[in-house]
């Protein structure tokens, strides 16, 4: 049977990455969660001073050549998890801090000339499930399959101001929600691929979905595109 490609997009915490893992793993397929990408070249770029008001992109642009990132698998949780330099770094990229600039970094051409090509070679044999938010558009513009996820901004926020609890962080919902207000209009308002559904899209909202219900539409939905090819 052949292994397709499938392209989840959307805004975030719409439950993109929690359904395309879960896809993958049901099909066999590799999962790429591109904004763990984004995230860790936001972490590097704070690390090393390069954002002070705004991103000094002239000096990450000198950094990127030579810059990591990568996936390892973790054998207890049989997750993906991203690298920066070859250290795993998936429990720092998710915190607020990193939320806050992403979108500026996600937003310069450099940045992502960089990680679409890698993430295209990472694709070029199908069997995978990339979620992010130009995917369908232009990272794997031809994929068998195209989501595009989205639920209102108060449900998101509310999701994410859980998780961010649970993991221990002290934030208020205010914020969290205003975080996700600011990043969507900078993903649906920046120059280069901005967020936006693909023509051959098909669009999920999961405001008053269960997680179940929405993988399993999927799911069959998936097996009846392999299945036609
Ligand atoms: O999915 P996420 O919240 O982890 O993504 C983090 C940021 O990265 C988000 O603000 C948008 C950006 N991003 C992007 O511009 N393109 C992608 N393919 C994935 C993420």
């Amino acid at each position: 049977m052949k292994k397709i490609s499938i392209a989840i997009d959307g805004y975030s915490s719409t439950g993109k990455s929690t359904l395309a893992r879960q896809l993958a793993r049901e099909l066999g397929y590799i999962y790429i969660d591109t904004g763990a990408m984004y995230r860790a070249v936001t972490l590097f770029a704070l690390r090393e001073g390069l954002i002070g008001e705004e991103p000094d992109e002239p000096a990450l642009e000198k950094r990127l050549a030579a810059l990591e990132i990568g996936f390892e698998r973790n054998d207890e949780t049989g997750r993906s998890e991203v690298t920066l330099e070859g250290k795993n770094v998936e429990g720092e990229i998710r915190n607020l801090d990193v939320s806050r600039y992403v979108s500026q970094i996600a937003a310069l051409g450099a940045v992502r000339e960089k990680l679409v090509a890698q993430q295209q070679a990472m694709a070029a044999q199908g069997g995978v499930v990339m979620d992010g938010r130009d995917i369908g558009t232009v990272v794997l513009p031809e994929a068998d399959l195209k989501i595009f996820m989205t639920a209102s901004p108060e449900i998101r926020a509310n999701r994410r101001y859980k998780e961010l609890l649970d993991r221990g962080e002290q934030v208020r919902y205010e914020e969290v929600l205003q975080n996700v207000r600011d990043r969507d209009y900078i993903d649906s308002n920046r120059e280069i691929s901005p967020l936006r559904k693909a023509a051959d899209a098909i669009e999920f909202d999961n405001s008053d979905m269960g997680m179940e219900e929405q993988f399993e539409r999927i799911h069959a939905h998936a097996l009846r595109v392999i299945d036609k090819k």
